[in-house]
């Protein structure tokens, strides 16, 4: 289905500033198709006389749709056309007498003009179904009085509110909780689901005749100082949102402040008990705190290993002896890269150009002083989980380390080409570690190879990662080591509560 911005920008004359307002508008609509029990259509007037298009729509979870198809993207029928030209020509909601029967079912129509900076920029057609009209219980007349004022409040260009910033969980809905706030704050109506939502934060009197803003302080949980905010918002003066936390429950409120015709008509507060979604929230929010703690002492501690072992080789006098504990502290500190990377991740995945860097840095330093070659790294890694990235930072250290040491002849080592090649897509990962020195010795055969490096990476890459490996002589002459591993796909999901 297209977009709002691709059918505005497309067919109609909007300019970015009234399809900002469009945008803010929609993202609250099913507000007003739920107070309203209809569905909502937005009508953009199409360049050159075109007629109507519907640039977006809206069904009510209050109430049955009028609605069964989609209509997104498609220009109106001369009746609504007739409508919607009425709406914008006089500037005012305008309704149609008699119901409208095309699909079977009467539907009454209106046209409301959507108004900014003084123009009627499109205009919503709310759609009811009056099938399922019946008398009204006092729930259902304050969302239609709520839905009057809001429609006229868009009218009027005073709603969506101008600056109201968009809300990251998503807004309470009119089922969770619906209150209705007089001139004065006080609370003239509350529905059921606001009332229980009160009576978890504490609240043993009747919500109804009470002043919302103070009745709500009362609730807070005493220790904490007043949030001013929070008494603005339940006082239904400001168009924002904020939380009480009282007695073990956290409830979210919303206010919207209605003005009409210039005069305060009061405010509908949306009332949300979000005690479980904060408690999730909390309990993940520690479980990664503590994971990444604990990464951040396993570093501590694998530096601690290698500050020892660096302390050992030199009091050794054997030159190899002293070479293999360096090694040692070589491979254990890329462990501890990854360790510390880990421990500023936000989850267990970590981005591996992060580490090739820092293990390639690493394997440059601690290597003979007369080497000159610095590794140079393409491509990119992307995102890799744990598992996969602490095996995979140590083969790339002994890859790097072999070339360093073996590649290259004293002499030719300020030409040295060393070069870290990675691709990756979705599933695969393959790393090419790739130098242009003297190449592989005479009768090199990796399946039999018993040095201790070598065993290493082929352990790692084939039994831990389930991967392949290759060295092989470089074409153009040095060598080449291949990685080939499966990885999964892992995506850096932002926590998305999903109610
Ligand atoms: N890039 C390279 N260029 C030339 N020869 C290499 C290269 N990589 C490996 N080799 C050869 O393969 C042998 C085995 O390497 P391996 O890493 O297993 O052991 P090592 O480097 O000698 O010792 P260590 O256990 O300290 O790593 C090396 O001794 C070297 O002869
Ligand atoms: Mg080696």
């Amino acid at each position: 289905m297209p977009t709002l911005n691709d059918l505005a920008a497309s067919r109609t004359t909007l300019g970015d500033a009234d399809v900002e307002w469009l945008h803010a508008l929609v993202s609250d609509w099913q507000l007003l198709a739920d107070l309203s029990f209809a569905d909502l259509i937005l009508w953009a007037p199409v360049r050159d006389d075109g007629g109507w298009l519907a640039l977006a729509q809206m069904r009510p979870t209050t109430g049955p749709t009028a609605l069964q198809d989609d209509v997104v993207g498609t220009v109106a029928g001369p009746e609504d056309q007739r409508l919607l030209n009425i709406a914008r020509d006089e500037r005012r909601i305008w309704r149609e007498s008699d119901p409208d029967w095309t699909n079977g079912v009467p539907v009454r129509t209106e046209g409301i003009p959507v108004t900014r900076a003084g123009r009627v920029i499109a205009v919503i057609e709310r759609c009811t179904n009056l099938n399922s009209a019946r008398t009204p219980s006092r729930l259902e007349l304050t969302y239609l009085q709520g839905a009057d004022d809001l429609s006229r409040m868009v009218a009027e260009g005073t709603f969506p509110f101008a600056g109201e910033a968009a809300m990251l969980v998503r807004s309470p809905r009119v089922g969770d909780g619906l209150l209705r706030l007089g001139r004065s704050g006080r609370v003239t109506y509350a529905s059921p689901n606001a009332q229980s939502a009160y009576r978890r934060l504490g609240l043993a009197a009747d919500l109804i005749g009470a002043e919302l803003a103070v009745i709500t302080a009362g609730l807070c949980a005493s220790d904490e100082p007043l949030d001013e905010s929070l008494m603005v918002v339940a006082a239904g003066r400001a168009p924002r949102a904020a939380e009480v936390d009282g007695n073990g429950s956290v409830v979210q409120l919303r206010a919207i402040p209605l003005i009409v015709g210039g005069t305060r008509t009061g405010a509908l507060i949306l009332v949300r008990d979000v005690t479980e979604l904060r408690r999730r929230e909390r309990e993940l929010m520690t479980k990664d705190a503590t994971i990444r703690e604990i990464h951040h002492r396993v570093k501590n501690n694998l530096q601690t290993v290698a500050a020892l072992l660096r302390l050992q080789a030199r009091r050794l006098r054997a030159p190899e002896a002293r070479a293999a504990l360096d090694e040692a502290v070589r491979r254990v500190g890329s462990i501890a890269v990854v360790h510390e990377t880990l421990s500023h991740a936000p989850d267990e995945v970590v981005d591996f150009d992060d580490i090739a860097d820092r293990v390639a840095m690493m394997a440059g330093e601690v290597s003979a002083p007369e080497v000159r070659v610095i590794p140079k790294i393409t491509g990119s890694f992307g995102l890799l989980s744990a598992a996969v990235a602490t095996p995979l930072a140590m083969v790339l250290t002994e890859l790097l380390q072999n070339a360093l040491q073996h590649g290259f002849p004293p002499a030719a080592k300020d030409q040295g080409l060393l070069e870290v090649i990675a691709a990756r897509d979705q599933e695969r990962l393959t790393v090419t570690v790739a130098d242009n020195g003297v190449g592989l010795p005479d009768g090199f055969d990796l399946a039999s190879a018993t040095s201790l490096g070598l065993q290493i990476v082929r352990t790692l890459v084939v039994s831990e990662l389930g991967g392949r490996l290759r060295i092989a002589p470089r074409p153009g002459g040095g060598t080449e080591a291949v990685v080939d591993l499966r990885v999964g796909y892992e995506s850096r999901t932002l926590d998305s509560p999903s109610q």
